[in-house]
């Protein structure tokens, strides 16, 4: 599925990315800064922290509770943010647009 990547910059970054991966590794393997991942994916560091934009936060979801918690080390969250480690991509995500913050942990 197609996954675009903003910077807090702008800068756009598509990936394509495989399906039952997550967003985190989607970005670490393809080189897409912005996205530190320090605990390799365990919902345990808040460094892989994106914001997804409006027009796909239905179908993303919400945060499960253990991701709730840790959102709250994240600095800037807003309506849209998850742990990317904790989004896997599906067919219904094709399209996604997720953006960075300013810095991670
Ligand atoms: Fe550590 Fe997502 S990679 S919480």
């Amino acid at each position: 599925a197609k996954v675009t990547y903003v910077e807090f910059d702008g800068t756009e970054h598509v990936v394509d990315v495989p399906v039952g991966t997550s967003v985190m590794k989607g970005a670490i393997r393809n080189n897409v800064p912005g996205i530190d991942a320090d605990c390799g994916g365990h919902c345990s560091c808040a460094t892989c922290h994106v914001h997804v934009v409006a027009p796909w936060r239905d179908k993303v979801g919400e945060a499960t509770g253990a991701e709730q918690a840790l959102l709250q080390f994240a600095d800037g969250v807003d309506g849209g943010s998850r742990l990317s480690c904790q989004i896997l991509i599906t067919h219904d995500l094709d399209g996604l647009v997720v953006t960075m913050p300013e810095v991670q942990g």
